[in-house]
């Protein structure tokens, strides 16, 4: 029997794949879309009931409705809760759609629950809705977080169209959905989680906040790759998505926002996981360096920026001869790509051979760097454990290393010294064309920049990491 007939002349079978949402009219074992395979499932769609009326011109006036443009800034919710109320933006927005993803287990439910309670304190009424946990389950969690305001309402559904109905009949402030992969809409017959579901479930949500302002906050799990599960047109349809990520064997947790309309992006928040709940962790920088040894060989520290704050990890390297013919190059939370370039750079320009020896990189602490800034810290770290000497642990290092070995200026240098300087770091590596980037910098500071212009201002005539100020680069500003 063909399910897509089964007492419903108005929906419609088609085959979507399950990795990145594209319809086909047939089944293919492979999808001629992103390539993977046995990923394409039977669903059926209920097609839009006045479908053809729609497409018919007729003489009816228009009904829509325009309004003038407006500018001034959508209210905001304060989740009390600094780190998220920053990831967001300066809060949650009223009739906002966002998305929380992450891997089962990192505390996403936590969050929320956490997030429900700051909300609620600041007088919003919160409908928190799970699909995956019982009641009694959600108020375990929250007496041992010590969550008890009047103010949220927790009630367990995986009917979305029941979970709609009553959002739209009390009116909170924020309705939480745990999670957009548990819940389903009757009149379609594909399976909770499956593409269209998960679609249709969050047009339906979408739909609820932008018509009755209540501002939606859905959970989603992330796939074995760290996507969000379900088609990215779930990402291109909500308002704000937030990634939450971390190392199940560490305690922190860092909150990511991947796309904002409301504010930065790329702005991190960062938590530790405790017996009660996450914490909101005040100095990062220090906990990112708390295990550091002073004088390790390979061991650098750098100050990337994660969104408009400053942070400071240390960035290690390890290089050994090796046995295989092709020698093995491993990169942990830096782009491998990268890793490549600056070996090739060195080689060339510092006249640093590793061509024969594996190479392994590894930010510590789970951080994954994307800016090109890190090149200075990881080239460092390469120069340190090649010779077998240290970098001095009072330096910091940031810029990026092009092609042919010269230091590239990068942004917001003033803001990074100052959060090492705050640490206690007094040599900070910089790109010598950063000068012309530096303001308002006190002049005790300014004078503890060491300018680099080339790879080879790092290494000294032994091929060793420079203890002094390389060729000692005028300071003029
Ligand atoms: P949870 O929020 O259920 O994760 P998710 O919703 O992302 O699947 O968090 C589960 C983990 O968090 C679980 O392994 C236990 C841990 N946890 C704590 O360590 N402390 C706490 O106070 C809570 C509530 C959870
Ligand atoms: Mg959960």
């Amino acid at each position: 029997m063909i399910p897509g007939r089964v007492g419903k002349s108005k929906s419609k079978t088609t085959f979507v794949c399950q990795n990145c949402g594209a319809q086909r009219p047939r089944w293919e074992g492979r999808c001629s879309e992103c390539g993977s395979w046995n990923t394409i499932v039977e669903e059926v769609t209920a097609a839009p009931a006045d479908s053809r009326s729609k497409n018919t011109l007729s003489n009816k006036p228009v009904s829509l409705e325009v309004a003038p443009l407006q500018t001034e800034n959508a209210p905001r919710l304060s989740c009390t809760i600094k780190e998220l109320d920053r990831v967001l933006g300066g809060g949650l927005v009223q009739g906002s759609f966002c998305l929380l993803g992450g891997e089962p287990g990192i505390g996403k439910s936590t969050l929320i629950l956490q997030m429900a309670a700051g909300l609620a304190k600041s007088g919003s009424d919160v409908l928190y809705i799970s699909a995956e946990e019982s009641v009694p389950q959600t108020g375990q969690r929250a007496k041992r977080l010590g969550i008890n305001h009047p103010k949220i309402k927790i009630g367990t559904e995986n009917n979305l169209e029941s979970i709609c109905e009553l959002a739209k009949l009390q009116r909170p402030a924020v309705l939480v959905v745990d999670s957009i992969q548990t819940v389903y809409l009757p009149d379609l017959s594909s399976a909770p989680g499956s593409v269209s579901q998960v679609r249709e479930c969050a047009g339906q949500l979408m739909n609820l906040a932008k018509s009755y302002n209540i501002s939606v906050i859905v959970i989603g799990h992330v796939t074995k790759d760290g996507n969000i599960a379900g088609p990215k047109v779930l990402e291109h349809l909500v308002d704000t998505v937030l990634s939450f990520e971390g190392d199940q064997n560490h305690h922190f947790r860092l909150l990511r926002a991947l796309k904002n309309r409301f504010g930065a992006t790329h702005e991190l928040g960062i938590f530790q996981m405790g017996s009660e709940g996450l914490r909101e962790v005040a100095n990062p920088s220090e906990m990112f360096l708390e295990e550091r040894t002073t004088d390790a060989v390979g061991s650098v520290v750098f100050c990337s920026m994660e969104g408009t704050r400053p942070l400071l990890c240390e960035v290690q390297a390890l290089t050994v001869k090796s046995p295989l013919p092709n020698p093995r190059r491993t990169a942990i939370g830096f782009d491998l790509n990268r890793v490549h370039l600056l070996i090739a750079v060195l080689d060339r320009h510092a006249n640093l051979n590793l061509s024969f020896s594996d190479i392994f990189v590894n930010v510590v602490g789970g951080l994954k760097l994307i800016e090109p800034a890190a090149d200075l810290a990881v080239a460092a770290a390469l120069i340190s454990t090649e010779s077998g000497h240290p970098v001095d642990s009072t330096s910091v290092y940031f810029g990026e290393i092009g092609l042919t070995g010269e230091i590239r200026a990068v942004p917001f240098i003033e803001l990074r010294i100052r959060e090492a300087d705050k640490l206690g770091f007094s040599k900070f590596y910089v790109a010598a064309s950063n000068k012309k980037h530096i303001f308002d910098l006190p002049k005790d500071l300014v004078s503890k920049i060491i300018w680099v212009k080339h790879i080879r201002d790092l290494i000294d005539g032994t091929r060793r990491p420079m203890k002094a100020a390389p060729r000692a680069t005028p300071l003029t500003i």
